[in-house]
């Protein structure tokens, strides 16, 4: 790949600098899940050995600082390493992991953000008079590959574009039948252009769908149009347009909320924004349920599907970060702005077919198996259950996360109530 790169890119230095961090940085990201949630506690207990975790993280990220820096790297990471043990205690259904983020300082970590929401109110709620059709209980675009493989922004806050074209891609795919990787970079260099701004210090998702519109609904394709971290000068007339089949003529607010998200996931993905937090970028399996945020989403990504469980989320930070580089969000909670703000685009057949070969899509699938095992609140009892609006709430009570002991019956439900149909334990009549 890294010649492929080099031939297509030779006078770009900027790009192919980028390229061979890139691919060492990738490289070595793999290796990093190296602890057990189990023993990193142990680990912090004795300082000897938290020192060698340190020194093996630093090896493994290739990282080496002077002797008064290094001090101030080992407190970062090692007081990230507590809160990744304190996390992994919580017993929520997320796990969390040292990764590359761990020994960076809170300004290095929003390099890798770049929403600027300033000026942008949330969408307009659903209206009870909105009719919704009613989705389908799940849709994850990844196991109909209609989703390319995670992407890795680097260390610029180009966020928003990665957010817009991962909200594109299975919409073109599902709608064209090819699955085509298109250029953040064609969006990063051209959006802002001669408006004296840097792409890199963060920008809005649908402002590149704006751009499309007013550009004949264009957008070129990665193979052509290389990815770099930084905002240089718009090469956009050079390359040539990857919207054979279909242009962009536009976007579509979704409505805020859950509901409204779910319904506009079903036909395809979603550019979203919600706020990253040290859990967040700790953040390694399971669904996440974030109530830490302070209410300023800051980060654009793509939603591309959901189960009854969880909203599945493909971030832009490379395979190494998270669940292969994607996120489960919890359903039935507002997870830090993420149904407030997303868009996708409105696309025209141009009356051509595309004919191109498809790009790789994520090899990714999603286990379906998680669960949310927290009741939201501490006032639940069994009791509870047997009343429709509660059990959502009481979910771990009301026996969804039964144990794996399951013998089928209704021996995982309170005393009086049975299990539904729905898996829900309720009164007989209830079901
Ligand atoms: C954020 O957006 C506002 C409004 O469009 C703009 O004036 C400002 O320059 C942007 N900030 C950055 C850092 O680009």
């Amino acid at each position: 790949m890294l010649k492929r790169i080099q031939r297509a890119n030779k006078r770009d230095s900027r790009h192919l600098r980028f390229y061979f961090k890139m691919k060492h940085f990738l490289a070595l990201c793999l290796l990093v899940s190296y602890v057990a949630a189990e023993d990193l506690r142990s680990i912090l207990r004795s300082p000897k050995e938290t020192l060698k975790l340190y020194s093996n993280f630093k090896a493994q990220e290739h990282l080496a600082f002077g002797a008064s820096e290094d001090r101030m790297r080992f407190r970062m990471f090692r007081s990230n390493a507590e809160f990744v043990a304190d996390a992994n205690e919580e017993g929520s259904s997320a796990e969390f992991a040292l990764n590359f983020f761990s020994a960076m300082t809170a300004d290095e970590k929003r390099q890798y953000l770049g929403l600027n929401i300033t000026g942008h109110l949330p969408n307009a709620p659903v209206l009870s008079s909105t009719p919704l059709q009613t989705p389908p209980a799940k849709k994850l675009w990844t196991n109909e590959e209609a989703v390319t493989e995670v992407k890795d922004q680097g260390k610029c806050g180009s966020c928003w574009t990665f957010g817009a074209v991962g909200g594109l891609e299975s919409r073109y795919k599902a709608k064209s039948g090819v699955l085509r990787n298109f250029a953040e970079q064609e969006y990063l260099d051209c959006v802002y252009e001669g408006l004296n701004r840097d792409g890199c210090n963060g920008g809005w998702p649908d402002d590149c769908y704006t751009y499309s519109q007013h550009n004949g609904g264009r957008l070129a394709a990665t193979k052509d149009y290389h990815y770099g971290p930084v905002d240089v000068k718009c090469e956009a007339s050079k390359k040539p347009n990857a919207m054979v089949a279909y242009k962009i003529t536009g976007f579509e607010n979704v409505r805020a909320g859950e509901s409204a998200n779910i319904a506009a996931l079903a036909t395809g993905s979603l550019a979203v924004a919600f706020e990253v937090t040290n859990y967040f970028q700790q953040y390694s399996k399971g669904i996440i349920k974030d109530t830490t945020c302070s209410g300023r989403p800051n980060h654009a990504v793509t939603a591309v599907g959901y189960t009854e469980n969880f909203v599945l989320v493909k971030n832009s930070w490379g395979t190494g970060w998270g669940d292969q580089g994607f996120v489960k969000f919890a359903r039935h909670y507002d997870n830090c702005g993420l149904f407030d703000y997303s868009s996708y685009p409105t696309l025209k057949s141009t009356g051509k077919q595309d004919t191109t070969p498809a790009d790789t899509a994520t090899p990714y699938r999603p286990s379906e198996d998680d669960v949310v095992c927290e009741d939201v609140s501490h006032y639940c009892r069994p009791d509870h259950c047997q009343y429709e609006d509660l059990v959502e709430y009481c979910r771990k009570t009301c026996n969804k996360c039964g144990d794996d002991s399951d013998d089928g019956g209704d021996g995982d439900c309170p005393s009086g109530t049975v299990m539904c149909d729905d898996g829900v334990c309720r009164h007989e009549h209830m079901c």
